[in-house]
């Protein structure tokens, strides 16, 4: 496994490469990425994994700064696991030597809405340095988690729009086998009573998806009872929201009826730490 820190030496090392999958990633790297990797490695010949802490999808007041960096203990873990070949971890004067004026601005009924709509620019970060990276590595095929539900849909429908000749991998959300909490990076914000008291977030969520599959036609009361439920446990919730999967709108009473394929979408904060999980239903 190589790890190059700048462009030139990564394009120096792909020059010869086909069939390239690339997983962008911001580091910090958990079994769900390991597993966005190990599909990564079935899909093609050549895997790079980008580790970049991306400043623009950041908030004002948000952990960019406190992001964890950890390089060298995700290149050890990427190495025992033997399926990347190229790490490419490149600085912010590499990626971004002078501020990015150019920026891509994904459609506003997919990206205001909720995790939007509660980070404000996030999307516009994000599709701004996947198109980069798109740009820099030019995979054939780059994975994306369903952890990040929107992000994936978003990144879908950036590479349809745009005519780019990648493939988008979509890669199951990974949960703690015991707890169900879906793995994340910022699960290191959370303290023990924390990340006991976490999993009530998957466990409101798959409440959602049991009553829509026994039949439940109320998505509205469904999501407001799991609102509830979350702040009398002391959570702050942002939203829990049933959507249809292929455009992330309210379902009609017509999609419940004929088992459109929708997704519990849902992101709150405990404690000082905010998460997002997501279910799919049908
Ligand atoms: O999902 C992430 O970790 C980030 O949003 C991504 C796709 C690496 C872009 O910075």
């Amino acid at each position: 496994m190589k790890v190059v820190h700048t462009i030139k030496d990564l394009q120096a090392e792909l020059a010869d490469k086909k069939n390239i999958v690339l997983v962008p990633t911001m580091g910090n790297l958990h079994d769900g990425h390991l597993q966005l990797m190990k599909t990564a490695g079935a899909h093609g010949d050549t895997v790079v994994a980008s580790v970049f802490v991306n400043r623009l999808q950041f908030g004002p007041n948000e952990d960019f700064d406190q992001y964890p960096r950890t390089l060298e203990e995700d290149c050890a873990k990427l190495e025992a696991q033997g399926v990347v070949n190229i790490v490419f971890a490149p600085s912010e004067k590499d990626m971004y030597p002078e501020p990015q004026v150019f920026t891509v601005q994904p459609d506003p009924k997919l990206a205001d809405i909720l995790e939007g709509f509660y980070r404000p620019g996030f999307f516009t970060g994000v599709a701004t340095v996947v198109m980069k990276l798109f740009s820099i590595v030019r995979p054939n095929k780059a994975a994306f988690g369903k952890k990040d539900y929107q992000q994936l849909r978003i990144i879908q429908k950036m590479v349809e729009q745009f005519g780019m000749p990648i493939e988008i991998i979509p890669v199951e959300l990974q949960r703690n086998q015991q707890t169900g909490l879906a793995l994340s990076s910022r699960n290191r914000y959370l303290n023990d009573k924390e990340l006991e008291e976490a999993t009530l977030l998957y466990r409101t969520v798959k409440g959602v998806k049991e009553a829509l599959e026994a039949g439940s036609s109320d998505a509205d009361a469904l999501e407001e009872k799991a609102m509830e439920t979350l702040r009398q446990n002391g959570w702050q919730p942002d939203y829990v929201a049933v959507v249809r999967r292929k455009d992330l709108l309210a379902p009609t009473k017509d999609d419940l009826l004929t088992r459109e394929p929708l997704v519990v979408l849902a992101a709150a904060k405990i404690g000082t730490t905010r998460l997002i999980d997501n279910i799919e239903v049908f």
